[in-house]
């Protein structure tokens, strides 16, 4: 059973009326496959899906990224007091009735910054995911394990656990999404493959066949967010390699006013341990370049690089894209679904 490929935009806590109108023009103008190849939910932070819905094209539809987890009432909503460049999931807490009378018909529940910042429980996001169905709205629900759970090896039992407090609240999964998000705290250089987030879906897909039913786990569509961890190393690299660069200048002026003299005696030594010194720097820079030049696709953030290795990945029905959803490489990510 073919799959429609789902891809999400997330945009979190990003964006100004004017950046938003830019970025709206840049998915409007885009060649996007169509909506029989490829589905696209772009959510932006609740104060602007109003505009967002009443300017997208058809080909596009949109998602809150939050509601409650009842009927509206007496609930004070969280709202971001920061600004658009401080990226924090903290959306407008609003109920599942005002998306309706919104007309916007998906809902992100569950997002990995919500259970570590916000401590939502699974059995919290399985009763959201249970009411926001129960009005109407389509839900991208989402599960994913920490470093520490990857690394003790629990990850299967994590993401089972999240699934679990869903499919315990919901027996019909036709308007639900599932979107995997490892949640590998930001700099800890941890790079995985496509082929990790491959066995994860397999292993999701194998859970819903055991504990729904075949045609849930053949119809369900599981989607890969990454958390963008990759680019912490990319850019830990980079401050690396501007230490390196003073190191090598200080090397060079340095070998530059050593007297020549036979190898063996201590000035040849010197400038041999210099000559050492300049190519050991040199390494991180080749490094360095290396990684930029060939964008090594890791399961990292979904980006235009790895977004084709990963869409080829058979379990992998589609993105939850943070960052690079405020990109024009977006459209790229959108046709990886080709
Ligand atoms: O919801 C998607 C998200 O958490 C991934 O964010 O910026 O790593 O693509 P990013």
């Amino acid at each position: 059973m073919g799959r429609k490929f789902f891809v999400g935009g997330n945009w979190k806590c990003n964006g100004t009326t004017e950046e938003v109108k830019k970025i709206v023009n840049v998915l409007n103008e885009g060649q996007v496959p169509s909506q029989d190849v490829v589905e696209v939910v772009i959510s932006p932070p609740f104060v602007f899906l109003p505009l967002v819905k009443s300017l997208l094209k058809p080909d596009f539809h949109v998602a809150a990224q939050n509601c409650w987890v009842k009927k509206g009432g007496a609930f004070t909503g969280e709202v971001s007091l920061f600004n658009s460049k401080f990226k924090f999931d903290v959306s407008c807490l609003c109920s599942a009735e005002m998306l309706v009378n919104l007309g916007i018909p998906w809902v992100i529940l569950g997002h990995s910054e919500r259970r570590l910042i916000l401590n939502e429980s699974n059995e919290f996001v399985g009763d959201k995911v249970k009411y926001a169905l129960s009005q109407g709205i389509k839900v991208i629900a989402c599960v994913g394990e920490t470093l520490e759970q990857r690394e003790s090896g629990s990850t299967v039992d994590v993401v089972a656990a999240q699934t679990k407090a869903i499919s315990e609240r919901v027996s019909d999964w036709s308007n639900i999404v599932l979107a995997y998000e490892p949640v590998w705290a930001i700099g800890t250089g941890k790079v995985a493959t496509p082929a990790q987030a491959q066995e994860v879906h397999s292993e999701l897909r194998k859970w819903l066949h055991a504990n729904t039913s075949p045609e849930v786990a053949e119809t369900t569509r599981i989607i890969y967010g990454g958390i963008s961890f990759y680019l912490s190393f990319v850019l830990l690299l980079f401050i690396l390699n501007l230490i390196m660069a003073a190191r090598i200048k200080i090397n060079i002026i340095h070998y530059m006013y050593i007297p020549k003299a036979a190898d063996g005696d201590s000035c040849g030594k010197h400038r041999k341990y210099k000559i050492a010194d300049i190519s050991f720097s040199c390494m991180f820079l080749y490094m360095y370049l290396f990684l930029i030049a060939f964008g090594i696709p890791v399961s990292g953030s979904v980006n235009g690089a790895n977004c084709k290795e990963l869409a080829a990945q058979p379990d992998v029905d589609g993105f939850l894209v943070g960052g690079a959803s405020l990109k024009p490489e977006f459209i790229d990510i959108i046709k990886s679904a080709e």
